[in-house]
């Protein structure tokens, strides 16, 4: 069994950016959850900050990516009104018993909003998490590194 998989969702490419450096980083394949709900200019904001309010699942295009030959999967997303966001949440529901037994970590991309209700949350509603951290937006290259580390160290000292 390869030892991990990285999924991502992005609407402006920063979560993107994350997944790559952590995949080339561990040498994990990287594999996007494509959002198929147009979250473009204030109305697609507001309609992406109101979805992820009430948790929902929205429509996706799901990469497929081969769950059987990852024993941990690394999940990165925006954060939206400090929450799962829609399309990451369809993904998580529709592999929900394929994960029940993988180590799982999820590294967000946010503006500075505290994460620890979305932490809790998140092991509420899905799985318990090996990792967990956020990344600022606009960090810098350093800092972003520093987090990067610092998750890769957390996943490294939970894995068998
Ligand atoms: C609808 C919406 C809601 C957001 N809510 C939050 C929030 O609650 N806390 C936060 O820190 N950032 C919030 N953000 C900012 C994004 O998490 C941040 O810009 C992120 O880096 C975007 O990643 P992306 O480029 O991969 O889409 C929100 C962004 C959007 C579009």
């Amino acid at each position: 069994m390869s030892k991990g998989l990285i999924v991502y969702v992005t609407r402006t490419g920063h979560a993107r950016e994350l997944a790559q450096s952590l995949g080339q980083q561990l040498d994990y394949p990287v594999a996007e959850i494509k959002d198929l709900v147009s979250r473009t200019g204030f109305l697609g904001w507001l309609r992406s900050g109101s979805q992820a309010a009430r948790k929902l699942a929205t429509p996706i295009s799901d990469p497929e990516a081969d769950l059987t030959q990852a024993s941990t999967v690394i999940l990165v997303q925006p954060v939206w009104a400090s929450g799962v966001v829609p399309p990451m949440r369809t993904w998580l529901e529709n592999h929900r018993s394929e994960l029940s037994h993988k180590k799982i970590a999820l590294l967000n991309s946010h503006l500075g909003s505290p994460l620890e209700r979305l932490k809790i949350a998140f092991e509420n509603e899905f799985f318990p998490l090996t990792a967990f951290e956020g990344i600022k937006t606009h960090a810098s290259e350093t800092e972003k590194q520093q987090k990067i580390t610092s998750f890769i160290e957390a996943l490294q000292n939970q894995t068998d």
